[in-house]
Protein backbone atom coordinates (compact mmCIF):
# COMPACT_ATOMS: atom_id res chain seq x y z
CA UNK A 1 0.00 0.00 0.00
CA UNK A 2 1.55 3.16 -1.06
CA UNK A 3 1.05 7.00 0.82
CA UNK A 4 -3.06 7.82 0.63
CA UNK A 5 -3.60 11.30 -1.75
CA UNK A 6 -4.73 14.15 0.18
CA UNK A 7 -8.46 14.74 -0.37
CA UNK A 8 -9.01 11.42 -2.01
CA UNK A 9 -8.76 8.46 0.23
CA UNK A 10 -9.25 6.02 -2.27
CA UNK A 11 -6.24 6.87 -4.57
CA UNK A 12 -2.62 5.75 -3.74
CA UNK A 13 0.24 8.29 -4.40
CA UNK A 14 1.44 5.54 -7.30
CA UNK A 15 -2.33 6.73 -9.14
CA UNK A 16 -0.97 10.13 -9.23
CA UNK A 17 -0.58 11.73 -12.83
CA UNK A 18 2.34 13.37 -12.49
CA UNK A 19 4.13 16.69 -14.78
CA UNK A 20 6.57 18.36 -14.98
CA UNK A 21 7.24 21.50 -16.79
CA UNK A 22 10.85 23.50 -17.56
CA UNK A 23 11.13 27.33 -18.17
CA UNK A 24 13.94 28.65 -19.56
CA UNK A 25 13.76 32.24 -19.17
CA UNK A 26 14.15 34.84 -16.28
CA UNK A 27 12.24 33.85 -13.43
CA UNK A 28 10.91 37.76 -12.78
CA UNK A 29 9.48 37.78 -15.79
CA UNK A 30 8.23 34.50 -16.31
CA UNK A 31 6.34 34.77 -12.96
CA UNK A 32 4.78 37.96 -13.89
CA UNK A 33 2.63 36.72 -16.64
CA UNK A 34 2.15 33.40 -14.98
CA UNK A 35 -1.19 31.87 -13.93
CA UNK A 36 -1.08 29.51 -11.65
CA UNK A 37 -0.77 29.00 -7.83
CA UNK A 38 1.96 26.43 -6.33
CA UNK A 39 1.56 25.44 -2.80
CA UNK A 40 5.69 25.00 -2.33
CA UNK A 41 8.33 26.98 -3.54
CA UNK A 42 12.40 26.77 -2.60
CA UNK A 43 14.41 29.34 -3.98
CA UNK A 44 17.91 28.61 -4.15
CA UNK A 45 19.14 31.68 -6.07
CA UNK A 46 22.53 33.39 -6.36
CA UNK A 47 23.78 34.45 -2.88
CA UNK A 48 25.69 37.72 -4.38
CA UNK A 49 29.27 36.21 -3.55
CA UNK A 50 31.15 38.20 -5.83
CA UNK A 51 31.93 34.87 -7.77
CA UNK A 52 31.50 33.01 -10.72
CA UNK A 53 30.83 29.51 -10.70
CA UNK A 54 31.68 27.13 -13.12
CA UNK A 55 29.56 24.62 -14.15
CA UNK A 56 32.14 21.73 -14.98
CA UNK A 57 36.11 21.57 -15.45
CA UNK A 58 36.07 22.94 -19.17
CA UNK A 59 37.77 26.20 -19.46
CA UNK A 60 35.02 27.80 -22.00
CA UNK A 61 32.62 26.01 -20.28
CA UNK A 62 28.75 27.30 -19.00
CA UNK A 63 29.02 29.44 -15.89
CA UNK A 64 26.92 30.92 -13.52
CA UNK A 65 27.66 34.91 -12.77
CA UNK A 66 26.79 35.73 -8.87
CA UNK A 67 28.42 39.59 -8.93
CA UNK A 68 26.27 42.86 -8.55
CA UNK A 69 26.23 46.33 -7.92
CA UNK A 70 25.46 48.39 -5.25
CA UNK A 71 21.69 47.97 -4.52
CA UNK A 72 20.69 45.75 -7.40
CA UNK A 73 21.20 42.32 -5.43
CA UNK A 74 18.56 43.69 -2.59
CA UNK A 75 16.65 45.28 -5.36
CA UNK A 76 16.12 42.01 -7.65
CA UNK A 77 15.41 40.00 -4.78
CA UNK A 78 12.50 41.83 -3.66
CA UNK A 79 11.41 41.46 -7.00
CA UNK A 80 11.82 37.91 -7.15
CA UNK A 81 9.75 37.34 -3.83
CA UNK A 82 7.29 39.83 -4.91
CA UNK A 83 6.40 37.55 -7.64
CA UNK A 84 6.87 34.18 -5.60
CA UNK A 85 4.80 35.76 -3.38
CA UNK A 86 1.82 36.22 -5.85
CA UNK A 87 1.91 32.42 -7.33
CA UNK A 88 2.35 30.71 -3.58
CA UNK A 89 -1.09 29.14 -2.73
CA UNK A 90 -2.89 31.21 0.77
CA UNK A 91 -1.24 28.11 2.98
CA UNK A 92 1.71 28.02 0.74
CA UNK A 93 5.27 28.05 1.98
CA UNK A 94 8.79 29.65 0.37
CA UNK A 95 11.95 27.83 1.25
CA UNK A 96 14.57 30.72 0.59
CA UNK A 97 18.09 29.08 0.64
CA UNK A 98 21.03 31.17 1.60
CA UNK A 99 24.36 31.11 2.90
CA UNK A 100 24.42 31.98 6.97
CA UNK A 101 27.30 34.97 6.48
CA UNK A 102 24.99 36.58 3.30
CA UNK A 103 21.50 36.04 5.47
CA UNK A 104 21.33 39.92 6.29
CA UNK A 105 19.34 41.02 3.15
CA UNK A 106 16.87 38.01 2.38
CA UNK A 107 15.77 37.97 5.94
CA UNK A 108 14.59 41.64 5.55
CA UNK A 109 13.33 41.21 2.20
CA UNK A 110 11.33 38.18 3.48
CA UNK A 111 10.25 40.05 6.38
CA UNK A 112 8.68 43.06 3.89
CA UNK A 113 6.69 40.12 1.70
CA UNK A 114 5.36 37.71 4.74
CA UNK A 115 3.99 37.70 7.75
CA UNK A 116 5.50 34.54 9.40
CA UNK A 117 9.87 33.50 8.21
CA UNK A 118 10.95 30.84 10.40
CA UNK A 119 14.68 29.43 10.14
CA UNK A 120 16.28 26.33 9.48
CA UNK A 121 20.24 25.84 10.35
CA UNK A 122 21.44 23.26 7.87
CA UNK A 123 25.29 22.27 8.89
CA UNK A 124 26.40 21.29 5.16
CA UNK A 125 29.23 20.32 6.24
CA UNK A 126 31.67 19.23 9.47
CA UNK A 127 35.06 21.26 8.91
CA UNK A 128 36.76 23.45 6.03
CA UNK A 129 40.53 22.54 5.59
CA UNK A 130 40.86 25.61 3.80
CA UNK A 131 39.97 28.02 6.23
CA UNK A 132 43.44 30.37 7.47
CA UNK A 133 42.30 33.39 8.66
CA UNK A 134 38.63 32.90 9.63
CA UNK A 135 36.07 30.33 11.22
CA UNK A 136 34.86 27.53 8.14
CA UNK A 137 31.79 28.41 7.54
CA UNK A 138 29.40 25.15 7.57
CA UNK A 139 26.34 26.55 7.95
CA UNK A 140 23.28 27.63 5.99
CA UNK A 141 20.06 29.21 6.50
CA UNK A 142 17.10 27.62 5.10
CA UNK A 143 14.25 30.56 5.76
CA UNK A 144 10.76 29.33 5.74
CA UNK A 145 8.23 31.74 4.76
CA UNK A 146 4.24 31.80 4.79
CA UNK A 147 0.87 33.75 5.62
CA UNK A 148 0.21 32.34 9.33
CA UNK A 149 -2.03 29.07 8.28
CA UNK A 150 0.01 27.00 6.13
CA UNK A 151 -0.11 23.54 5.22
CA UNK A 152 2.07 21.61 7.15
CA UNK A 153 3.41 17.85 7.40
CA UNK A 154 5.37 16.76 10.25
CA UNK A 155 8.75 14.61 9.36
CA UNK A 156 10.45 12.19 11.23
CA UNK A 157 14.16 11.63 11.59
CA UNK A 158 15.66 8.61 13.14
CA UNK A 159 17.13 8.36 16.75
CA UNK A 160 20.02 8.84 18.25
CA UNK A 161 21.96 6.37 18.04
CA UNK A 162 22.81 6.85 21.90
CA UNK A 163 18.85 6.69 22.34
CA UNK A 164 18.37 3.85 20.90
CA UNK A 165 20.89 2.29 22.51
CA UNK A 166 20.53 3.38 26.08
CA UNK A 167 16.61 3.99 25.95
CA UNK A 168 15.01 0.25 25.55
CA UNK A 169 15.98 -1.08 28.45
CA UNK A 170 12.65 -2.33 29.89
CA UNK A 171 10.81 -5.33 28.09
CA UNK A 172 6.96 -6.56 28.17
CA UNK A 173 5.43 -9.18 26.42
CA UNK A 174 5.01 -6.58 23.47
CA UNK A 175 8.44 -6.06 23.29
CA UNK A 176 11.50 -3.27 24.48
CA UNK A 177 9.81 -0.35 25.81
CA UNK A 178 11.71 3.39 26.73
CA UNK A 179 9.50 5.31 29.70
CA UNK A 180 7.96 8.64 28.59
CA UNK A 181 6.85 11.39 31.08
CA UNK A 182 3.21 11.52 31.55
CA UNK A 183 2.66 13.63 34.21
CA UNK A 184 3.58 18.16 34.31
CA UNK A 185 5.63 20.01 36.21
CA UNK A 186 5.95 23.09 37.83
CA UNK A 187 5.49 24.84 34.51
CA UNK A 188 2.17 23.50 33.17
CA UNK A 189 -0.92 22.54 34.78
CA UNK A 190 -2.27 19.16 33.63
CA UNK A 191 -5.33 16.97 34.59
CA UNK A 192 -6.09 16.26 37.83
CA UNK A 193 -7.77 12.31 38.75
CA UNK A 194 -6.50 10.06 40.41
CA UNK A 195 -4.64 6.63 38.39
CA UNK A 196 -5.31 3.23 39.77
CA UNK A 197 -2.74 0.01 39.20
CA UNK A 198 -5.67 -2.34 38.30
CA UNK A 199 -3.25 -5.24 39.41
CA UNK A 200 -2.31 -4.13 42.78
CA UNK A 201 -4.95 -1.46 43.81
CA UNK A 202 -2.04 1.18 44.79
CA UNK A 203 -3.21 4.56 43.54
CA UNK A 204 -1.51 7.88 42.23
CA UNK A 205 -1.94 11.42 41.71
CA UNK A 206 0.22 14.08 40.89
CA UNK A 207 0.83 18.03 42.12
CA UNK A 208 0.68 19.28 38.74
CA UNK A 209 -1.73 17.20 36.84
CA UNK A 210 -1.28 14.29 34.17
CA UNK A 211 -0.74 15.45 30.64
CA UNK A 212 -3.92 13.89 28.90
CA UNK A 213 -7.37 13.28 29.98
CA UNK A 214 -8.46 10.31 32.07
CA UNK A 215 -10.30 8.79 29.70
CA UNK A 216 -6.83 8.20 27.31
CA UNK A 217 -5.61 7.12 30.50
CA UNK A 218 -7.79 4.19 31.29
CA UNK A 219 -7.49 2.87 27.34
CA UNK A 220 -3.73 2.83 27.98
CA UNK A 221 -4.40 1.09 30.92
CA UNK A 222 -6.76 -1.37 29.58
CA UNK A 223 -3.73 -1.63 26.75
CA UNK A 224 -1.35 -2.56 29.27
CA UNK A 225 0.51 0.78 27.79
CA UNK A 226 1.24 2.33 31.00
CA UNK A 227 4.57 1.47 33.04
CA UNK A 228 3.65 0.66 36.56
CA UNK A 229 6.69 0.93 38.93
CA UNK A 230 7.66 -1.55 41.14
CA UNK A 231 8.15 0.35 44.15
CA UNK A 232 4.68 1.91 45.31
CA UNK A 233 5.30 5.77 45.46
CA UNK A 234 7.96 5.60 42.20
CA UNK A 235 6.30 7.38 39.02
CA UNK A 236 4.15 6.23 36.41
CA UNK A 237 5.47 6.42 32.73
CA UNK A 238 4.14 5.41 29.23
CA UNK A 239 5.33 2.65 27.61
CA UNK A 240 7.93 3.81 24.18
CA UNK A 241 7.88 0.70 22.40
CA UNK A 242 10.70 0.56 20.30
CA UNK A 243 9.08 -1.31 17.64
CA UNK A 244 6.60 1.12 17.19
CA UNK A 245 9.29 4.47 16.72
CA UNK A 246 8.83 6.58 13.95
CA UNK A 247 11.71 8.28 14.51
CA UNK A 248 11.60 12.35 15.92
CA UNK A 249 10.12 14.74 14.82
CA UNK A 250 12.51 17.25 12.78
CA UNK A 251 13.97 20.23 14.47
CA UNK A 252 15.18 23.55 12.84
CA UNK A 253 18.80 22.50 12.99
CA UNK A 254 19.68 19.65 10.34
CA UNK A 255 22.88 17.91 10.79
CA UNK A 256 21.93 14.84 8.61
CA UNK A 257 22.00 16.10 5.36
CA UNK A 258 25.59 15.52 4.03
CA UNK A 259 26.27 17.27 1.10
CA UNK A 260 28.88 15.60 -0.74
CA UNK A 261 26.87 12.33 -1.53
CA UNK A 262 27.06 10.16 -4.82
CA UNK A 263 24.38 8.26 -5.56
CA UNK A 264 21.74 7.73 -8.23
CA UNK A 265 19.67 10.56 -7.73
CA UNK A 266 22.54 12.92 -6.62
CA UNK A 267 25.27 12.36 -9.04
CA UNK A 268 27.22 15.88 -9.07
CA UNK A 269 25.63 17.89 -12.13
CA UNK A 270 26.21 21.31 -11.42
CA UNK A 271 29.00 23.61 -8.73
CA UNK A 272 25.96 24.97 -6.39
CA UNK A 273 23.88 21.74 -6.52
CA UNK A 274 22.03 20.92 -3.19
CA UNK A 275 21.14 17.25 -1.77
CA UNK A 276 18.30 15.26 -3.20
CA UNK A 277 17.59 14.14 0.38
CA UNK A 278 17.22 18.31 2.09
CA UNK A 279 14.95 18.70 -0.98
CA UNK A 280 12.67 15.68 -0.19
CA UNK A 281 12.55 16.66 2.87
CA UNK A 282 11.30 20.62 2.12
CA UNK A 283 9.34 19.21 -0.06
CA UNK A 284 7.66 16.89 2.14
CA UNK A 285 6.85 19.29 4.97
CA UNK A 286 5.10 21.80 2.66
CA UNK A 287 2.96 19.49 0.60
CA UNK A 288 1.06 17.01 -0.74
CA UNK A 289 1.13 14.53 -3.44
CA UNK A 290 -0.55 15.80 -6.26
CA UNK A 291 0.97 19.11 -5.14
CA UNK A 292 2.28 21.64 -7.57
CA UNK A 293 5.97 22.96 -6.73
CA UNK A 294 7.84 25.79 -8.07
CA UNK A 295 11.80 26.10 -8.17
CA UNK A 296 12.43 29.76 -10.03
CA UNK A 297 16.61 28.81 -9.89
CA UNK A 298 16.09 25.32 -10.68
CA UNK A 299 20.05 24.98 -11.30
CA UNK A 300 20.04 20.92 -12.09
CA UNK A 301 16.65 20.26 -11.00
CA UNK A 302 17.29 18.71 -7.46
CA UNK A 303 14.14 20.34 -6.48
CA UNK A 304 12.43 18.89 -9.35
CA UNK A 305 13.42 15.52 -8.86
CA UNK A 306 12.82 15.75 -5.35
CA UNK A 307 9.64 16.74 -5.73
CA UNK A 308 8.66 13.87 -8.22
CA UNK A 309 9.77 10.83 -6.25
CA UNK A 310 7.19 11.87 -3.47
CA UNK A 311 4.10 12.50 -6.38
CA UNK A 312 3.90 15.91 -6.58
CA UNK A 313 4.85 17.85 -9.36
CA UNK A 314 7.42 19.85 -10.51
CA UNK A 315 8.15 23.91 -12.41
CA UNK A 316 11.40 24.26 -12.78
CA UNK A 317 12.47 27.58 -14.10
CA UNK A 318 15.97 28.81 -15.13
CA UNK A 319 17.90 31.88 -17.16
CA UNK A 320 20.57 29.75 -18.02
CA UNK A 321 19.53 27.31 -21.49
CA UNK A 322 22.87 25.29 -19.97
CA UNK A 323 20.61 23.78 -17.39
CA UNK A 324 17.92 22.43 -19.26
CA UNK A 325 19.75 18.98 -20.55
CA UNK A 326 20.65 18.61 -17.00
CA UNK A 327 17.19 19.19 -15.75
CA UNK A 328 15.99 17.01 -18.48
CA UNK A 329 17.68 13.89 -17.31
CA UNK A 330 17.63 14.48 -13.43
CA UNK A 331 13.82 14.22 -13.95
CA UNK A 332 13.72 11.86 -16.10
CA UNK A 333 15.43 9.74 -13.79
CA UNK A 334 13.30 10.56 -11.08
CA UNK A 335 10.54 9.44 -13.15
CA UNK A 336 12.39 6.39 -13.67
CA UNK A 337 12.59 5.77 -10.09
CA UNK A 338 9.51 6.17 -9.42
CA UNK A 339 7.37 6.55 -5.87
CA UNK A 340 9.93 6.73 -2.78
CA UNK A 341 7.75 7.59 0.04
CA UNK A 342 9.88 10.13 2.85
CA UNK A 343 9.32 7.49 5.37
CA UNK A 344 12.27 5.67 3.63
CA UNK A 345 14.81 8.80 4.64
CA UNK A 346 13.44 7.81 7.89
CA UNK A 347 14.32 4.48 8.44
CA UNK A 348 18.39 4.26 8.49
CA UNK A 349 17.14 5.89 5.01
CA UNK A 350 18.84 7.04 2.20
CA UNK A 351 16.08 7.17 -0.70
CA UNK A 352 19.11 7.20 -3.01
CA UNK A 353 20.29 4.24 -2.22
CA UNK A 354 16.99 2.34 -2.60
CA UNK A 355 16.19 3.81 -6.37
CA UNK A 356 17.76 1.30 -7.16
CA UNK A 357 15.24 -0.80 -6.08
CA UNK A 358 12.00 -1.89 -7.96
CA UNK A 359 9.23 0.54 -7.30
CA UNK A 360 5.44 1.45 -8.07
CA UNK A 361 5.49 3.33 -11.00
CA UNK A 362 3.71 6.61 -11.63
CA UNK A 363 1.46 7.19 -14.48
CA UNK A 364 3.22 10.57 -15.57
CA UNK A 365 2.53 12.83 -18.19
CA UNK A 366 4.55 16.06 -18.99
CA UNK A 367 2.98 18.77 -20.01
CA UNK A 368 4.03 22.34 -21.91
CA UNK A 369 3.07 25.52 -21.86
CA UNK A 370 2.78 26.49 -25.89
CA UNK A 371 3.14 30.54 -25.41
CA UNK A 372 6.73 29.34 -23.23
CA UNK A 373 9.79 27.99 -24.09
CA UNK A 374 9.47 25.44 -22.68
CA UNK A 375 11.55 21.99 -22.65
CA UNK A 376 10.77 18.76 -20.48
CA UNK A 377 10.65 15.58 -22.06
CA UNK A 378 8.15 15.67 -24.33
C1 LIG B 1 22.51 28.26 -6.65
S1 LIG B 1 22.03 27.77 -8.24
C2 LIG B 1 20.70 26.64 -7.93
C3 LIG B 1 21.18 25.23 -7.69
C4 LIG B 1 20.05 24.24 -7.48
N1 LIG B 1 19.39 24.43 -6.21
C5 LIG B 1 20.52 22.80 -7.57
O1 LIG B 1 20.34 22.01 -6.63
O2 LIG B 1 21.08 22.46 -8.61
C6 LIG B 1 21.22 29.20 -8.77
C7 LIG B 1 20.61 29.14 -10.16
O3 LIG B 1 19.86 30.33 -10.35
C8 LIG B 1 19.88 30.61 -11.74
N2 LIG B 1 19.49 32.03 -11.92
C9 LIG B 1 20.21 33.12 -11.62
N3 LIG B 1 19.51 34.22 -11.92
C10 LIG B 1 18.31 33.81 -12.43
C11 LIG B 1 17.15 34.48 -12.92
N4 LIG B 1 17.10 35.82 -12.97
N5 LIG B 1 16.11 33.74 -13.33
C12 LIG B 1 16.16 32.38 -13.31
N6 LIG B 1 17.24 31.69 -12.85
C13 LIG B 1 18.30 32.40 -12.41
C14 LIG B 1 21.31 30.30 -12.15
O4 LIG B 1 21.39 30.06 -13.55
C15 LIG B 1 21.60 29.05 -11.31
O5 LIG B 1 21.36 27.89 -12.07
Amino acid sequence: MGDKVKGDPKKEVSEVELNYIIQIQDSIAHLKNLDRVFQCIYLDPPFDLGRTFKYSAVLDGPEFKDKWDGDDYAVWLDQLLEQCKRVLAKDGTLFLHMSAGQSLIPEMVLNKHFSKVEKIFWQKAHGKNTVKNKLGAVVDIIFMASGNKRKFNLVYVPLDDYYLENSYTQKDARGFYALGAIKHDKTRKGHFYTVTNPKTGDTYEVPYGWRFPEEEMLRMIAEDRIHFPKMKKATLYKKLYKHENKGKPLSDLWTDVHYITRTDQDQRYYPTQKPFKLLRRIVAIASDPGDWVLDPCAGSGTTGAAALSLGRNAYMIDINPEATPIINERLAKAEAAGIIPIEEDVNGGNADKKSKKKRKKTSKKKKSDPNQSTLSGI
